[in-house]
């Protein structure tokens, strides 16, 4: 498989959507959700409006030459009447992460954030919120993640910026 990876724009907006519809966990023997959901306030804060000041993130793309998106990683700040499941602080931003099932557990969630953290953007601490369930907790733990916090059945997570 062909993997590139390049950073997002104002124009991969209705991606992210779909990516934040993928990152919510499902846990095991639950019905699938609905997509309305991603009109509840607290999910489209995540990515409504995107390319605004301080989003940054990175789309993967796999096949050739271009490609098709497959997954994405972004950073967004969250503060305020705006704050997400992760909040740490008002300038903190989120991380959300997703790929889209079929290419999951292939090393490339790996990739995305290498490379968010290898970016200026990604020099900072960076917070998220993820179920005590998920397998990716350990995905971010390599990653240097800590947990912060927990709230039932989730954890707060922070990294703290590279140098
Ligand atoms: C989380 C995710 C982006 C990781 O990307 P990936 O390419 O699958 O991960 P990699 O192959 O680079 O690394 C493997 C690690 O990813 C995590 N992972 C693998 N499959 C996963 C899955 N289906 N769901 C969640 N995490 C998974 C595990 O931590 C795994 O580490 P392990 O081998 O020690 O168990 C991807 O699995 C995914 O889209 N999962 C569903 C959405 C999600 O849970 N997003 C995070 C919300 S907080």
């Amino acid at each position: 498989m062909t993997l590139s990876i390049r950073p997002l724009t104002p124009d991969d907006e209705p991606f992210l959507w779909e990516m934040l519809f993928q990152a919510i966990h499902v846990p095991d023997g639950h019905p699938p959700l609905s997509r309305e959901v991603l009109n509840l306030p607290e999910l489209a804060r995540y990515v409504r409006g995107w390319g605004r000041e301080g989003d940054c993130g990175f789309l993967a793309a796999a096949g050739k030459p271009i490609g098709e998106p497959v997954g994405a990683v972004w950073l967004r700040v969250l503060g305020g009447e705006d704050r997400g499941f992760g909040y740490v602080a008002e300038d903190t931003p989120e991380l959300s992460i997703a790929l889209l099932p079929e290419f999951r557990d292939r090393g490339i969630g790996t990739q995305l954030l290498s490379r968010l953290f290898a970016a200026p953007c990604g020099d900072t601490p960076v917070s998220l919120s993820v179920s005590t369930d998920n397998p990716a907790v350990r995905l971010y733990r390599r990653f240097g993640f800590e947990v912060v916090g927990e709230s039932g059945d989730s954890l707060t997570m922070l990294r703290s910026a590279n140098s």
